[in-house]
């Protein structure tokens, strides 16, 4: 299912949460752990981060913060993951806190599996979700502010097709819950080959258009299958690489 109402967990909810937040949340955690990162730690508030970041020693940390698309004052990282270096964050833990991914993640935390999924690793999603035999799996779009998010839907409609493309075996049928489901599937196969267009036409990339600096993001959050990443949550607000 597609965006679910997360009032739902408590009735008989998932065994999987698939958060994803495009632009940028989920590509920046992805890429973070590609690059080496030990883990990222999220936080729905920059209290609760200052919080657990003082508790961290200072040479292996990082904080990332990001307000309205742009980098909040005084942190080591805003929310890019062109910046997400080897060099720079290779070995430290993140403490992330974002206007909408980090929030998704906090919301549905309590599921018993909870993956981070963008378009660079959605393949690599819907592989670990067959291979895990998960049985109903909410996909959560991030959206901004709590409003819907076209790239997000478009990245759900990607891990959804991905899944339809490889559950060949007789006894797996990939079935879909809501008409939000079928809508992003219907997106994916809109702009499949041309997702970077999606994602600058939107109104979250339009924004970050507008806000300046961000142009290389697209192409980086953009990029189809570039990763065979997956971050899991290995303990409560906690992801790491898998
Ligand atoms: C987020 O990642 O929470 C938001 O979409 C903001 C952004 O990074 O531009």
């Amino acid at each position: 299912e597609c965006v679910p109402p997360v009032s739902s967990l408590a009735e008989g909810g998932p065994d999987a949460a698939v958060v994803i937040d495009v632009l940028r949340a989920t590509t920046t955690i992805a890429w973070s752990l590609q690059n080496g990162a030990e883990a990222i730690e999220a936080f729905a508030s920059l209290e609760e981060l200052e919080a657990a970041a003082a508790a961290w020693p200072a040479q292996q940390r990082l904080r990332a913060g990001e307000r309205g698309g742009q980098r909040v004052a005084g942190y080591d990282l805003g929310n890019s993951p062109l910046a997400v270096t080897p060099e720079l964050v290779g070995g430290k833990r993140i403490f992330m806190s974002t206007t909408n991914g980090t929030r998704s993640l906090a919301a549905v935390k309590s599921v018993p599996l909870l993956l981070t999924a963008c378009l660079p690793n959605r393949t690599a999603v819907a592989r670990r979700l067959l291979d895990q035999e998960c049985c109903r799996v909410w996909i959560v779009g991030s959206g901004w502010e709590g409003d819907y998010s076209l790239e997000d839907s478009l990245a759900a409609g990607a891990v959804a097709s991905a899944a339809i493309e490889m559950a060949v075996a007789p006894h797996i049928g990939v079935s879909f819950g809501n008409d939000e489901m079928l809508a992003a599937l219907a997106l994916w196969q809109q702009w499949h080959l041309d997702t970077e267009t999606c994602l600058r036409t939107a109104s979250h990339g339009q924004r970050l258009i507008n806000l300046g600096n961000h142009d290389a993001d697209f192409a980086c959050c953009a990029a189809v299958d570039s990763l065979q990443l997956v971050p899991f949550q290995a303990e409560p607000g906690v992801l790491k690489a898998s």
